[in-house]
């Protein structure tokens, strides 16, 4: 594998971005919208996937990938189990980076801001809007949790399937957080190889806009 993998390199000569990024403007947000449109126009796979990494006490970074579900305002929105490892992680340090990779349009987009849980209210009416096996899943699962067995998570997930024979309740540990950015990088890759990235720092509530070596 090692030979082959030394040799790896895609072919960047062809993809096809519609804009680089001067034409990204000074809001962030609405240039990750744009970019965010842009993707699903590309029918880039999961394009809603991000990789988040957060931070225990004692600074061992851990990364997983979660899905986006709204941008609200001027928060991230996405959804998770508050007693999982990341929710532990965020409960106690609540900087996290956040990071989408595009590969069909060879962009990458950087975010790191702070995470605080949402309204109950606005988890309430996402968790109701989810299909009935999730809602269960959200009960059985004690996510991050060590598994006896398989089995063990079925016969969980057959005991609240009967608990809950009609609607089912947003268990308390389930719910949304909310990312507050302070920094964002736009990174568009060229064919030349001198790739493009932009920085967005908010500084006493302005954002400090900057270009970057690749
Ligand atoms: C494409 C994809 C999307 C995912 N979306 C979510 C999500 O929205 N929420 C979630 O809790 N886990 C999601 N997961 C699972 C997480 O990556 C992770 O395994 C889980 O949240 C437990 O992480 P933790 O133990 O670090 O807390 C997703 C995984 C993949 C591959």
């Amino acid at each position: 594998m090692s030979e082959w993998l030394k040799a790896y390199r895609e072919n960047h000569a062809d993809f096809d971005h519609p804009s680089g990024i001067e034409t990204l403007g000074s809001d962030p947000f609405i240039a990750f919208s744009n970019w965010f449109d842009q993707a699903a126009a590309a029918q880039e796979k999961e394009a809603n996937a991000f990789v988040l990494s957060t931070a225990s006490p004692d600074l061992r970074i851990s990364s997983r990938i979660l899905y986006l579900k709204e941008l609200h305002g001027k928060s991230f929105i996405f959804y998770t189990n508050y007693l999982s490892h990341k929710g532990q992680d965020i409960s106690r340090q609540e900087k996290v980076s956040m990071l989408f990779f595009w590969p069909g349009l060879m962009r990458q987009i950087r975010i790191e801001g702070r995470v605080q849980p949402i309204d109950a209210a606005i988890s309430d009416a996402y968790f109701a809007s989810r299909p009935r096996e999730s809602q269960i899943g959200a009960w059985a699962s004690a996510q991050s949790a060590v598994l006896p067995s398989r089995q063990e998570l079925i016969a969980q997930f057959e005991y609240y399937d009967q608990q809950f024979p009609e609607l089912v309740p947003r268990p308390p540990h389930w719910g949304g957080y909310a990312l507050q950015p302070d920094y964002f990088e736009f990174w568009q890759g060229q064919p030349s190889r001198l790739h493009d990235r932009k920085s967005f720092l908010l500084q006493d509530d302005v954002w400090q806009i900057n270009l970057l070596n690749p």
